[in-house]
C-alpha cells in the first residue's frame, strides 16, 4: 500500500457484478504489481448490491473506489464519469466480469509510456487474440459484421472497434469528452470517431475468456445503438442516431406489410383495398412496438399510456403518408421516374414520422 498518487488507473463499469468484483480486483493487484494503480469501479446502483461489495473491498484496500451512480444506465457514459474522476496520466477501460485479460495491462501502459500510441486496445483480433470461448457463434458473426463495417466507414485503423478494453492518456481522452454519447456499448468507436486529430492506435491481442459470473447485459438494443452512432459520425452530426434506429424499425415494417398483406390476400374473397389496410395497420403496430422497445427504450411506454401512444402513432403516420404521397407524386410528375419519386416520398414520410413521433408520442425521449 502507498501514500502515492495512482500512475495508472484502471476504470470498470459495473452491473450486477457482485460475484466478479472481488476476484477482478485480486487479479489486478498481481497483474499490476510495481505499478502505481488504482480501480474505479462505475456501479449503476445494481440490484445485486455490487457497490456495496466494492466498498468493503474499498475499506481493506484503498487502491479500490467506487463511484455510484443512481437513476442512470448506461456502460459508455459510467466509463466517462470513472475516467474524468481518475487523476493518473493513464487510463484504462475493462468489463468487471474477467473475459478481458488483465495480464496484457502492463504491455498497454507501457506503450502509452513510451509514447507509442494515443490509445492501445486489447483485441481479439488481432495476432494473439480470439473470442471462441466468449461468444456464441450469432454474437460472433454480428459483432465481426459490425466491426468491419464500423472500420470501413469511419476509416479506424484498430480491427476490434467493439472492445470494451482499451488504454489511453487521460489528457487526450478530457478533450474528447464533452463529444461523446454516453448510452450503449460504442465508447471506443465514439472515441476514435470523435477524435482530433485523430488518436494513434496500437492494439494487443489476448483471448476473450468466459464470464467469471453473472450474465451479459449485451443485446439486440446495444447493436443497433451502435450503428446509429456509426452513422451520426458519418454524416458529421447531420443524421440523429435515434433517426438511423427509426428508420431501420421503419425497414423491417415493409417486409412485415408484405408478409402480411400476401396472407390477407390468401383470404377467401377479400377485396384488395381491404387486405391492404389490414396489412398496414399489422406494419403500423409492429412499427410501434418495435420503436417502443429499442429506438425509444428510454421513453418506453406501458398499459394504457402505450395503447394511447399507439393510436397516436397510427395518427401520426396516417397524416404522414400526405407527404410522402404528395411529394413522391410532384417528382414523378417532373422527371417520371416512378423509383425516385417513390424513394423521395419515403424518405419525407420517414421524417415527418420520426419529428412526429418524438413530439407527441414518445414525449419524454430526450
Ligand atoms: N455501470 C454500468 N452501467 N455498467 C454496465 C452497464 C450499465 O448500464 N451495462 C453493462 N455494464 C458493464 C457490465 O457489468 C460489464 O462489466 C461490462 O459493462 C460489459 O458488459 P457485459 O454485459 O459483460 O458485455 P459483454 O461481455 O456481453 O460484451 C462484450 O463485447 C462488447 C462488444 O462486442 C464486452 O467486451 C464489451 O466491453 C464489448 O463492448
Ligand atoms: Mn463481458
Amino acid at each position: 500500500m502507498s501514500s502515492r498518487s495512482a500512475h495508472v488507473s484502471v476504470v470498470v463499469p459495473t452491473f450486477n457484478e457482485s460475484r466478479n468484483v472481488a476476484e477482478l480486483t485480486r487479479r489486478l493487484g498481481e497483474a499490476l504489481l510495481g505499478f502505481e494503480w488504482e480501480v474505479i469501479f462505475v456501479d449503476d446502483n445494481s440490484p445485486d448490491g455490487t457497490y456495496d461489495v466494492v466498498k468493503a473491498l474499498a475499506v481493506e484496500n484503498p487502491r479500490v473506489r467506487c463511484i455510484r451512480r443512481v437513476n442512470r444506465r448506461g456502460l459508455s457514459g459510467a466509463c466517462i464519469e470513472g475516467i474524468l474522476s481518475s487523476a493518473a496520466p493513464y487510463v484504462a477501460v475493462m468489463d468487471a466480469d474477467l473475459q478481458h485479460d488483465e495480464t496484457i495491462l502492463p504491455e498497454m501502459f507501457g506503450r502509452l509510456e513510451r509514447d507509442e500510441a494515443d490509445i492501445v486496445v486489447g483485441s481479439r483480433l488481432v495476432e494473439g487474440g480470439s473470442s471462441e470461448a466468449g461468444f456464441s457463434a450469432g454474437r460472433a458473426f454480428a459483432s465481426s459484421f459490425a466491426i468491419r463495417l464500423a472500420s470501413f466507414m469511419i476509416g479506424a485503423k484498430v480491427s476490434d472497434l467493439m472492445s470494451g478494453f482499451f488504454a489511453m492518456k487521460r489528457e487526450r481522452f478530457e478533450t474528447i469528452a464533452p463529444n461523446l454519447t454516453t448510452s450503449g456499448f460504442k465508447i471506443l468507436l465514439d472515441i476514435l470517431a470523435t477524435a482530433s486529430p485523430p488518436l494513434r492506435a496500437s492494439e494487443v491481442g489476448y483471448k476473450f475468456r468466459t464470464r467469471f459470473a453473472g450474465e451479459s447485459k449485451f443485446d439486440l438494443r446495444a447493436m443497433s445503438d451502435f450503428f446509429g452512432l456509426l452513422v451520426h459520425k458519418v454524416s458529421r452530426g447531420l443524421i440523429p442516431p435515434r433517426f438511423v434506429m427509426f428508420a431501420l424499425v421503419g425497414g423491417t415494417g415493409v417486409f412485415v406489410h408484405l408478409i402480411s398483406l400476401r396472407l390477407c390476400l390468401g383470404l377467401a374473397g377479400i377485396a384488395f383495398v381491404w387486405a391492404q389496410t389490414l396489412a398496414t395497420v399489422v406494419a403500423m403496430t409492429w412499427n410501434f412496438f418495435i420503436n417502443n422497445m429499442l429506438t425509444y427504450s428510454n421513453a418506453k411506454l406501458h398499459g394504457g399510456r402505450a395503447f394511447l401512444g399507439l393510436l397516436q402513432f397510427y395518427a401520426v403516420c396516417g397524416i404522414g403518408a400526405i407527404p410522402n404521397i404528395g411529394v413522391a407524386n410532384w417528382l414523378f410528375g417532373m422527371n417520371n421516374s416512378w423509383w425516385l419519386a417513390a424513394l423521395a416520398g419515403i424518405i419525407i414520410g420517414t421524417v415527418w414520422n420520426y419529428t412526429m413521433s418524438s413530439l407527441f408520442v414518445w414525449r419524454r425521449a430526450d
